[in-house]
């Protein structure tokens, strides 16, 4: 059985302001008609699944995930609230627990809600690569060839090829600095990790057990304790509050021996921060991307984007201009990473 897992709760503060915690980047439509959500759920309709998916999300997003959900009639096979963000680990050890409940000893494929990917021959053919490893009790990752040295990602290092299906990771690296980004990139045989996992429940399970004995316990007496409310299923509130706040790169990747990666080249981009948007968009010759009421001057190499005023620039190039009815950003492209400590900043003066 393969069961997927969409992991939607995070806040994509690096999209600010168009990314709101109200209304956070995987529910806005932003490469096309559909959010990222949706396109999410579209990929994960396919007849290589034993079931509709799982969703996990924090409980403020619970209508936004079920319209979403009714309005390209995808309907998810359960989704669990959090009634806090205690980031990916929890996330994950609830679904697999969750789903060990409802289907018994299962392959989880999770997935992000907020990424752009293209799907290809290659995909499938690397997801499927993926659930043999994970059979054989691998916790499998996907490794994107890096192209830029890129401190927003995991760096795996393994000696593996696209095409060459799992290999043992001998390295994973959660968000280097720098030095460490550029250290990696020179170095070859590393690749960023996609995001995606391929695992099976019980041995996932386990080795929460082992290397985040806390976030299993949590997530255990979450699962346990959960209630159901309308469509949704209430994980156990003191369970999930309780829980670290630690993403599962950290938590597990970084620490465990049974990681695997297989390498993957599919058109793929995190849409992390706007110069990730900018880039994975299409430009006009003159290197710009607009979106809305946008009139354009002596302006090159910028992302313009605006969901209400009408935005008028005049020569500058490199410039990310992002207005949206209550907030505005206006900042170098090149140093969109910026943005998601100066949200935090905002939080802290408010
Ligand atoms: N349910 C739930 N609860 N989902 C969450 C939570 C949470 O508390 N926190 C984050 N998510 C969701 C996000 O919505 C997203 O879809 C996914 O989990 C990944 O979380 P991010 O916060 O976007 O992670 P990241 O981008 O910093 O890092 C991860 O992805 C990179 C690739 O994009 C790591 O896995 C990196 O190693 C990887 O390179
Ligand atoms: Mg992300």
């Amino acid at each position: 059985k393969v069961i997927p897992v969409i992991l939607a709760g995070g806040q994509g503060t690096r999209l600010w302001p168009m990314s709101r915690v109200a209304r956070p980047k995987q529910f806005l439509p932003l490469t096309g008609p559909l959010s990222l959500f949706q396109k999410t759920l579209q990929r994960v309709n396919s007849s290589l699944y034993s079931a509709p998916p799982v969703v996990v999300t924090n409980a403020e997003y619970r209508f936004l995930v079920a319209e979403q959900a009714a309005e390209i009639e995808i309907a998810p096979s359960s989704i669990l609230l959090e009634p806090v963000g205690r980031n990916t680990a929890l996330a994950m050890a609830a679904a697999a627990a969750h789903v060990l409940q409802c289907y018994g000893d299962a392959i989880l494929h999770v997935v992000p809600s907020d990424h752009a990917v293209e799907i290809t021959d290659g995909y499938w053919l690397a997801v499927t690569e993926a659930i043999v490893a994970a059979e054989a009790g691998k916790l499998v990752t996907f490794g994107q060839v890096p192209t830029h040295p890129e401190t927003a990602f995991g760096y795996i290092q393994a000696d593996a090829k696209v095409g060459a299906g799992a290999c043992p990771v001998q390295r994973f690296v959660e968000k280097p600095n720098m030095q460490g980004a550029i250290e990696m990139l020179s170095a070859r045989g590393h690749f960023w990790n996609s995001g995606m996992f391929v695992l099976d429940s019980v041995d996932f399970l386990s080795e929460c057990r082992t290397l985040a004995p806390q976030t299993f316990e949590a997530a255990q007496a979450a699962v346990a304790g959960a209630s159901a409310d309308l469509d949704f299923i209430r994980l156990d509130a003191p369970s999930c509050t309780g829980a670290p706040d630690i993403s599962v790169d950290y938590a597990i990747f970084e620490k465990t021996d049974k990681a695997a990666v297989v390498a993957v080249d599919f058109p793929w981009s995190d849409l992390g921060s706007w110069d990730a948007v900018w880039k994975s968009a299409q430009r006009d010759p003159s290197g710009n991307v607009t979106q809305g009421a946008v009139t354009l001057d002596g302006v090159s190499d910028s992302l313009v984007v605006t969901d209400h005023a009408h935005v008028a620039v005049n020569g500058v190039e490199d410039i990310a201009v992002i207005a949206t009815n209550d907030a505005v950003y206006v900042g170098r492209l090149s140093d969109a990473q910026k943005v998601g400590d100066m949200v935090q900043r905002m939080r802290a003066d408010a």
